[in-house]
């Protein structure tokens, strides 16, 4: 499954640099031969895979320090992409340099991490910030925001998010996330409680579940990696949450990621990396959606490990907001209240009870 981006219109030239090339060089991929995004520099620790990204996708500048990277007058967006834990510092740097900022999930590893965040980002109002949640730029997910906007699903009543991925080469190949700071709730399960947060509003309250997976045990994974969560909203609606992680993955019936929503008129139960949903609307017979024209866009590359497709529409996304002067969502707000959920759900799996999240 090799291919190309798809690249839409943005009205004015952006200058991008991006730090982390793990998950980073799917941007980098993606944004190849834009008309109008080019990636000038890109910044890793590893040299060899500094060189080769440049090498591969012709970027002129290559760095090992990022603050040099940030240091350059010709950079107008940062892309973050570095473990979880480093997320707080690469923000304050490249704002602190006079950048714009898109940083991947988690925003930041606690709330109070969202608050500092939040307090640096009010020193610098000229630059705006957004959370790369790339799971609400997933084709299947956009359809699925559309006919919500659009009122084909009428008042939603209940919304139901899991994330669910057998996580083994993660806890074996990721150093980071054997790390002090790492937390796998905010990890895996930033992706979500975004997207139930997205249709439902504030979350007034949530009770939370978690454990350890007897496969995460088995290849000595510390901390959990199985959560069921329930939410309650301020608007008195309530939702639910499945994080699971340490299976084999039985991928037939269970996406990686799954939205359901369920409206008055419609139901819109939306997929990844299927590129499907299954629709219902009132006096309609269901149906499965196919979007299987976009396949080239979201898995350009090393088949769907990456995340390029996405990259590229939030991307654009936040390069129009910029040249149009509109703000950017989920900004440093809209992603601090995630944060502020998840950190209620950690002291919820703590206490065993329920927990209500605080005001960012
Ligand atoms: N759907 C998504 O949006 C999505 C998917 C996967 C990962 N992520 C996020 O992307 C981030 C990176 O995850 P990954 O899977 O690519 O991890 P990774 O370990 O593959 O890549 C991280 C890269 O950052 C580099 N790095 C570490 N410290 C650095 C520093 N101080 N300066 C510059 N580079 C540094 C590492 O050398 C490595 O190449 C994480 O925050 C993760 O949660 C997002």
């Amino acid at each position: 499954m090799e291919g190309h981006a798809r690249h839409t219109k943005i009205g004015r030239n952006f200058r991008i640099g991006v730090v982390g090339l793990g998950e980073g060089k799917g941007l980098v991929k993606g944004l190849h031969e834009h008309p109008e995004l080019s990636v000038v520099a890109v910044c890793d620790i590893n040299d060899e895979l500094v060189t080769r990204i440049q090498t591969e996708y012709g970027v002129p500048n290559g760095y090992t320090q990022f603050e040099e990277m940030a240091g350059r007058d010709d950079i107008d967006i940062i892309a973050i992409y570095t473990p979880d834990q480093l997320h707080i510092q690469h923000i304050k740097m490249a704002f602190e340099a006079g950048k714009h900022v898109i940083c991947t999930k988690p925003l930041v590893n606690s709330l109070a991490e969202a608050r500092e965040i939040l307090e640096l980002t009010k020193s610098y109002p000229q630059n705006q910030l957004m959370v790369g949640q790339s799971s609400r730029f997933f084709g299947p997910m956009q359809h699925q925001r559309k006919a919500f906007e659009t009122g084909k699903l009428g008042e939603v009543s209940f919304v139901e998010t899991h994330y669910v991925h057998d996580m083994r080469w993660f806890y074996t190949n990721r150093a980071w996330a054997r790390e002090g700071g790492f937390d796998l709730l905010f990890a895996c399960c930033s992706h979500p409680v975004d997207l139930i947060r997205w249709y439902m509003g504030d979350v007034e309250e949530v009770f939370a579940y978690a454990n350890q997976s007897l496969i995460a045990e088995q290849v000595q994974f510390q901390g959990n990696d199985t959560f069921v969560i329930n939410l309650k909203f301020e608007s008195g609606r309530i939702g639910r949450v499945l994080g699971l992680y340490g299976l084999e993955h039985a991928h037939h019936n269970r996406p990686w990621i799954e939205v359901g929503v369920y409206g008055t008129k419609g139901t819109f139960i939306a997929k990844y990396p299927q590129l499907e949903a299954i629709v219902k609307y009132e006096g309609e017979p269901e149906r499965v959606e196919s979007y299987f024209e976009d396949i080239y866009h979201y898995f350009q590359f090393e088949g769907i490990n990456h995340h390029a497709g996405e990259f590229v529409n939030y991307t654009e996304y936040f390069a129009r907001c910029l040249a149009e002067n509109k703000k950017a969502t989920p900004d440093v707000i809209d992603g601090g209240k995630t944060i502020a959920v998840l950190e209620a759900i950690r002291e919820s799996i703590q206490s065993g009870k329920p927990v209500k999240v605080e005001k960012i």
